[in-house]
């Protein structure tokens, strides 16, 4: 049944109807204590007066209102159990616990079941429903275990960012406690969206400068604010810290260790199925650490399900932050520069007019419009789901490529291409409508992601958003490089042979472990032009010597019958030496500068 808009079993509403006869504030909500710990049960007269009333009637139906900006994601009670059950196996047994956003409860019931010598509860949540929910919930706990020892309890009606944990956490130094719960899962440029300032005043809390703050590295998780509010109210006290939150958080927090130094240890994450628990397409975890140890800046990875098997650490080696450190301690030594700038494919936005597909010798577009246009600019191009086999000269799609650098003046086409001229220009509209700033004051269908590179004829390319490593060699395509679109990466070569050596070196067991230990694999774009830039061709070109490239040419590539010999491969190592320019690449001298050369 539902009561005050909440659910209410039937033993608490018993419990009502029997004792709030004497509705005196004072008198109730010292009965209230008695029964289960809460302390001021009913903020004032009018709420039990409320419940008087609600309680004569008999069912009481509402909508649930739409929470998107609260982040809110209760969590099942099998979910709470596990995590205090797996807590209570490291032998802990905390005299506070705190719930920062308590939401209905559940963390507070599993801890009432899991910890016997609690002495004192604090939850916190902004609705007020579910305040009541979780006060109604300890309630019925209570009343089925009437022989419990009750803690002093409470549940503290508040905005998250409005609480002053300082207060808790200076009477309760000497105590053991436990943080645990489920923060917000909304990050503060959705809340921007839903115009909802469910934020921290201060919202530019890393404080990112301009660009940074401006693009995607000035989005944070509520999630994040909530624990380092925790870390810096708690992180010197004995106890513990466990959030359920989104790998990314995780990540985060583990990644600002260098710098924050907050005093915890033993930092632990144990992934789980958010889809199933959920209902939520996003990589998740239970956050664990230790406070009031001496500081450390890794984490280890485990499966919540089986939490005895140890998966990965992740987290600082020296001052790369790597996915793998067990892994990666073995092949750090390939952790350089990549000789060859790698390349992000073209950019147009504009792919109901730039996306073609060939039908009977004729192009169409995605708006389904035939037309015909000269062969000049028209080029291959694969996407990242296109890029799944190894050697590729074919595409599915066609795009027309109207620049051979960016700002290139693109007049030409109207005097040497009428058709494609005529084309483009009757889509004018579509060009112009695009929405990104990179083409204000451009010329007419500009596009990105273009240079001397797009035009080389062999390809190696990876796919920016797959869990996969694997790279593809592309082959010219009626003698015209096979180009990529913007969620793909490549280097160009002139030569086949320098192709293939690179393709070799790329797909070789060295640089696959390699990479699977510095790639976080939960990011929405795994791959990214940082992470590529730090194989150190040339020292794994060295490791492997020729013999493993012929023998990997003898295994897998034999079909291109190509000529490939020592001395080739020797010029081509030498060319390997040329180091690129600093500014065709973002050196990640300091790791805090560029946090995507981590991948973050
Ligand atoms: C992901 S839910 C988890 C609830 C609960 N911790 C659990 O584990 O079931 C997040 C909760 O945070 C609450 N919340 C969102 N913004 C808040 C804020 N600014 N202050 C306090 N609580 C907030 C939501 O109402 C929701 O109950």
């Amino acid at each position: 049944m539902k009561v005050l808009e909440v659910n209410i079993t039937t033993k608490v509403i018993d419990f009502f109807k029997q004792n709030l006869k004497n509705n005196d504030l004072i008198i109730v909500n010292q009965l209230l204590k008695n029964f289960c710990g809460i302390l001021e049960f009913f903020d004032n007269q009018n709420e039990i007066n409320e419940l008087i009333q609600v309680l004569k009637i008999e069912q009481n139906i509402v909508s649930e209102p739409d929470r998107a900006e609260y982040g809110d994601f209760q969590t099942p009670k099998n979910l709470t159990d596990l995590t205090c059950k797996l807590l209570k196996n490291k032998v802990i047994n905390p005299q506070i616990v705190i719930e920062p956003t308590c939401g209905k409860g559940s963390f507070i019931l599993s801890a009432l079941e899991h910890f016997p010598v609690i002495e004192k509860i604090f939850g916190i949540e902004i609705y007020p429903k579910y305040v009541w929910e979780t006060k109604f919930s300890i309630l019925n706990h209570f009343l089925t275990n009437s022989q419990k020892e009750k803690p002093e309890i409470q549940i503290i009606n508040i905005n998250i960012f409005d609480f002053e944990f300082q207060e808790i956490s200076k009477q309760h130094k000497e105590k053991e406690i436990l943080v645990i719960g489920n923060p917000p899962w909304v990050t503060n440029s959705t809340l921007s969206v839903l115009n909802s300032d469910n934020l921290p005043k201060k919202s530019n809390f890393k404080n990112l400068k301009g660009l940074d703050a401006m693009t995607g590295k000035g989005n944070f998780d509520i999630a994040e604010y909530i624990a380092l509010m925790i870390l810096n109210n708690f992180s010197k006290h004995n106890g513990h810290f466990a959030f359920l939150q989104k790998n990314s958080v995780t990540k985060n927090i583990v990644f600002d260790q260098l710098k924050n130094k907050y005093s915890i240890a033993n930092i632990e994450k144990y992934n789980f199925d958010a889809k199933k628990e959920f209902n939520v397409a996003t990589d998740a975890s239970l956050f664990y650490c230790q406070f009031n140890q001496k500081y450390t800046t890794t984490c280890n990875e485990y499966n919540l399900y089986e939490p005895t098997q140890l998966k990965y650490q992740l987290g600082w080696f020296k001052n790369k932050f790597v996915a793998n450190l067990t892994t990666y301690s073995e092949l750090h030594e390939f952790d350089g520069i990549c000789p060859i700038v790698w390349r992000q494919g073209i950019k147009h936005d504009c792919s109901k007019i730039m996306e073609l597909e060939k039908v009977n010798g004729h192009y169409i577009n995605q708006n389904n419009e035939q037309f015909e246009i000269e062969n000049d600019l028209v080029y291959c191009i694969l996407k990242s789901s296109d890029l799944k086999t190894g050697i590729i000269s074919q595409s599915r799609k066609y795009t027309i490529v109207t620049q051979t650098k960016i700002g290139e003046n693109t007049d030409y086409i109207e005097k040497k291409l009428p058709k494609t001229y005529q084309y483009l220009n009757s889509k004018i509209e579509n060009f112009n409508n695009r929405k990104s700033s990179i083409y204000i004051n451009k010329p007419n269908f500009s596009i990105f992601g273009v240079g001397d590179y797009s035009f080389k004829k062999y390809k190696v390319a990876i796919s920016g958003f797959y869990k996969s490593t694997n790279f593809s060699l592309l082959l010219p395509n009626n003698e015209k490089a096979i180009q990529l679109d913007d969620t793909c990466y490549f280097i160009g070569f002139d030569k086949l042979a320098y192709a293939v050596y690179t393709y070799i070196i790329l797909n070789h067991k060295i640089t696959q472990d390699f990479l699977n230990s510095i790639i976080f694999f939960d990011s929405k774009r795994p791959i990214t032009k940082d992470i590529l830039m730090r194989i150190d061709l040339l020292k794994i070109a060295d490791k492997i010597q020729f013999t493993g490239v012929s023998e990997f040419y003898n295994n897998e590539l034999k079909q291109l019958d190509i000529s490939i010999n020592e001395q080739d491969w020797i010029e081509f190592k030498k060319s390997l030496n040329n180091k690129p320019k600093t500014n065709e690449i973002n050196l990640f001298s300091t790791i805090y500068e560029n946090k995507n050369a981590c991948n973050i």
